[in-house]
């Protein structure tokens, strides 16, 4: 048994309830800008400790959308 299905999503922006699945949903949704996340997401707008995560989880994001469209590798250095 796959015991990761029993698990809730680890939130990032617990004010907001945002996880890594829903800033994976808005990036391929057409969030191209952080602006844009939030608008959808509406992360960072309650105590805002979250926005450096938040942020990194964005161009995590971005960066394999961008991979998934050239068919490049995303290499972290
Ligand atoms: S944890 Fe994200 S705004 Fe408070």
């Amino acid at each position: 048994m796959d015991l990761s299905c029993l698990m809730r999503p680890r939130k990032i922006c617990l004010c907001k309830c945002v996880s890594r699945a829903d800033v994976t949903e808005a990036v391929a949704g057409g969030a191209d800008t952080f602006r844009k996340l939030i608008e959808k997401t509406h992360a960072t707008t309650g105590c805002g400790t979250c926005y450096q995560e938040m942020y990194a989880a964005f161009r995590e994001e971005k960066e394999k959308a961008a991979c998934q469209l050239t068919g490049q590798i995303g290499l972290k250095f």
